[in-house]
């Protein structure tokens, strides 16, 4: 830094020490205008589909307190040891919220929906936070969109928020768009596999990633989906949690896969998919789209979650829901920068005392639903012309001293200059500026 800003003449965004004060924090990032129309179609797409589906929104606070993550999503998990956002104030510790599902199951039990109608289903989309290693496709604030269908354990409703997320992505047109489920099972009939796997993973235990190490004791399923090459070799000859189901969840996954297949669902069973959230229960799934490059390539994922109600003191009624990551949704679009929205109009003063009058007809047009810029400056009319091309303006409304006498503008269309003068009354009026007039 030295080397590249004389000591006695710093820039202003460094800070005696050289760090850089005036930028987003790391894993953070401003979405520019430009970039936003990419999200915007996106999640307009996601919200009509989740309606479509009878999901109602719900927006929960940015942050909760953090015990119900550390209990909800549970204590040995990534997000809860290391990747949490959290800060005291008087007694509470807070958390931001690293996803919105507690959030969601908080919020029915705090409402005890259960008593009016039980079976609600809740759209969401926001920020989420978490505190993890900068990758490619990875942030420390990033965005979800997600659904919760809360109050039944049919499995037609993991098929139904399934089949949801898949037509949605493949209507935003993901390409090479992977669909997997699997089941982890339930409290009765984990246990016991999870003691399986342990004993058939403990004569490879020195093989193993130093963290899948530590997984052997603390969160042995976890090894399932660990993505170092030679825990991943060793997870494919290790037991399947759907060859030791109880009857319960055998029965559930045969209905489950039944309604995809009905559904015409294109989707595989990947007996590895585990998920890295301790609330799941029989049916997870994830999508992903191997082209969007790098080890992040996880587009969503979500599963039955029939244990977190009861665990946050709440009614056991069985909920399933998934959540998908906006970053990555509209990073594997790779849709092209956005130019700016054509502008309907740029009012022009020809001289000082026309700027008044410039100010009310943009007030006025704006009212009436056009879009319109003005300059506030003191600028020449060349400049104020040439701000209204920069812009993209549809056409220019020039107010001089001559037009002013006669409450008129002239309105010249800039693509072909065509020109004719509208009345100020009537400006905002269909004859006037509006989309097809001059
Ligand atoms: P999750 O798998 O942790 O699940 O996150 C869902 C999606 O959010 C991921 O597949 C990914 O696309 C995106 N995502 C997660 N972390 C990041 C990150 N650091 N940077 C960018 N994108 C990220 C959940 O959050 C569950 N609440 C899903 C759910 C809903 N299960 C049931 N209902």
């Amino acid at each position: 830094m030295q080397g590249l800003f004389p000591l006695n003449h710093p820039p202003p965004w460094l800070d005696c020490i050289g760090m850089a004060l005036l930028q987003a924090p790391v894993g953070t990032r401003d979405l520019l205008p430009e970039e936003l129309a990419a999200w915007r179609h996106v999640e307009g797409r996601s919200r009509d589909w989740f309606e479509r589906y009878g999901y109602q929104e719900l927006r929960t606070p940015l942050f909760e307190y953090a015990d119900l993550f550390q209990r909800g999503i549970g204590e040995v998990t990534d997000i809860v040891e290391k990747e949490m956002y959290t800060f005291s104030r008087g007694e509470r510790l807070y958390a931001l919220r690293p996803e919105q599902t507690a959030s969601i199951v908080r919020a029915y039990i705090e409402h005890d929906w259960a008593s009016t109608r039980r079976f609600r289903k809740f759209w969401y989309m926001g920020p989420q936070f978490r505190h993890e290693r900068k990758q490619r496709h990875r942030y420390r604030q990033f965005y979800q969109m997600g659904v919760e269908a809360i109050g039944s354990t049919s499995p037609t409703v993991d098929a139904e928020t399934m089949v949801l997320a898949w037509r949605l992505l493949r209507d935003l047109g993901v390409r090479d768009l992977v669909t997997e489920l699997n089941t982890i099972g339930c409290a009765a009939c984990r246990p016991a596999f999870r003691e399986r796997l342990r004993e058939a993973t403990i004569p490879r235990q020195a093989e193993l990633c130093p963290h899948c190490q530590r997984r052997l004791e603390r969160n042995v399923l976890r090894l399932l989906d660990c993505k170092e090459p030679g825990c991943a070799a060793i997870a494919r000859e290790l037991p399947r949690v759907v060859d030791h189901l109880c009857e319960g969840c055998g029965a559930h996954f045969d209905a489950v896969r039944g309604a995809l297949d009905a559904l015409a669902v294109e989707y595989r069973v990947n007996p590895l998919i585990v998920r890295g959230l301790d609330y799941y229960s029989r049916t997870v799934c994830e999508f992903s789209s191997p082209g969007l490059g790098g080890s992040q390539n996880a587009l969503g994922g979500g599963g039955r979650y029939d244990g977190l109600l009861p665990l946050l003191g709440g009614p056991d009624v069985g909920a399933v829901g998934f959540a998908l990551g906006t970053d990555r949704i509209v990073e594997a679009l790779g849709a092209p920068l956005a130019a700016p929205p054509a502008m309907d109009a740029y009012v022009v003063a020809v001289d000082e005392e026309s700027r008044r009058d410039c100010l009310l007809l943009a007030e006025r047009m704006r009212t009436a639903g056009l879009s319109c810029e003005l300059d506030h400056e003191g600028r020449s009319l060349q400049k104020q012309l040439r701000q209204a091309h920069r812009l993209g303006a549809l056409r220019s409304v020039v107010v001089g001293p001559e037009e002013r006498g006669r409450r008129v503008a002239r309105v010249k269309v800039m693509e072909t200059g065509e020109e004719r003068e509208v009345a100020f009354d009537d400006l905002a009026r269909p004859e006037g500026v509006a989309p097809r007039g001059p």
